[in-house]
């Protein structure tokens, strides 16, 4: 099997799901719980011989929203740049756990973590549009992947999706760069949507936006929750409560005389922040610590 077929594979239909699931006790046991996309579990994850993150088991809910919340430091990034081996890139990255996507494992040595990205894109805090035009922004991911059908049709289709389009269709040839810190976010969203992944990871996308921006990329994932699974890291509680299906709060650990974040506690974002069951987070909640 060539090292793109691994996740390919994962990426059949409903039956093909479904036949290898028969075959596979493991997969079976995935359908049965078909909800979870992303199966995320973080034993001991280093950088170096630091440990960042501990014991940590995120779920991620098919069609829904995700939100990693908790203090600086706590390893919200680390967890969500985990879900698509985009720690790969950090020197002494190490990783002891295993994140399943579609009941197969992404870490296996046969996958190929640049497939991985096609299925499990990433939108950055600093949106960073190419210096090419908002076209060629869009078309990179479909170039890159050797995209064989209509590519003006498919830009113009994830800048629609990423609510751009009437704001850019006139400017399609000038610099993503040119445009709006607002409009580059999304500009980075189409870019991200164009290969039509199965997941989205956002890594705080509204923290350096003004009110107004906030809340078009907020009414923006919910759009995009009803065709992606949405990730998403964010400082701001409300904006947890206002998107979030899930919640998973983070905290760090210095018991040890070390800096560890874990998952303190995890569940639908309404149950998460009106009945929180651990101490931390009543207090995280209740502001009491930042
Ligand atoms: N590339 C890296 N190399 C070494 N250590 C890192 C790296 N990235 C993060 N860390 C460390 O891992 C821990 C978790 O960092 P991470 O960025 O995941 O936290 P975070 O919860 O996203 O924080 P913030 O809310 O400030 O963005 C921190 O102690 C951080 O210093
Ligand atoms: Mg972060």
């Amino acid at each position: 099997m060539r090292r793109d077929q691994v996740l390919q594979a994962a990426d059949g239909s409903e039956l093909s799901t479904l036949r290898r699931s028969l075959r596979e006790p493991r997969t079976l046991f995935s359908t049965l719980l078909s909800e979870v996309i992303i199966d995320c579990k973080i034993n001991h994850l280093y950088y170096g011989k630091f440990l960042a993150v501990r014991d940590s088991d995120i779920p991620i809910y098919k069609g829904k929203i995700t939100a990693f919340i908790g203090p600086s430091g706590c390893g919200k990034s680390t967890a969500l740049r985990c879900l698509n081996r985009m720690n790969d890139l950090v020197r002494g990255f190490r990783f002891e756990g295993h994140v399943h996507f579609r009941g197969r494992d992404i870490y296996h040595p046969k996958v190929d973590p640049v497939v991985v990205r096609r299925y499990i894109g990433m939108v950055f805090q600093q949106p960073n549009p190419f210096a090419m035009s908002v076209f060629n922004n869009v078309a990179f991911g479909l170039r890159l992947n050797r995209y064989k059908g209509d590519i003006a049709d498919r830009v113009e289709q994830a800048l629609r999706g990423a609510a751009l389009w009437d704001e850019v269709k006139d400017k399609l040839k000038q610099s993503g760069l040119s445009l709006s810190g607002g409009q580059q976010q999304r500009l980075c969203i189409a870019r991200a949507i164009a290969t039509e992944p199965a997941v989205l990871l956002m890594d705080e996308p509204c923290s350096a936006r003004d009110p107004i921006a906030t809340r078009r990329i907020e009414e923006l994932m919910r759009e995009l929750k009803k065709h992606y699974t949405v990730a998403v890291v964010t400082h701001n509680l409300q904006q947890a409560m206002r998107i979030a299906d899930k919640t998973a709060f983070m905290y760090v650990d210095t018991s040890g005389g070390g800096r560890t974040g874990y998952l303190v506690e995890y569940g639908d974002t309404k149950e998460l922040f009106e009945g929180p069951k651990e101490e931390y987070t009543k207090q995280y909640i209740r502001g009491e610590f930042s």
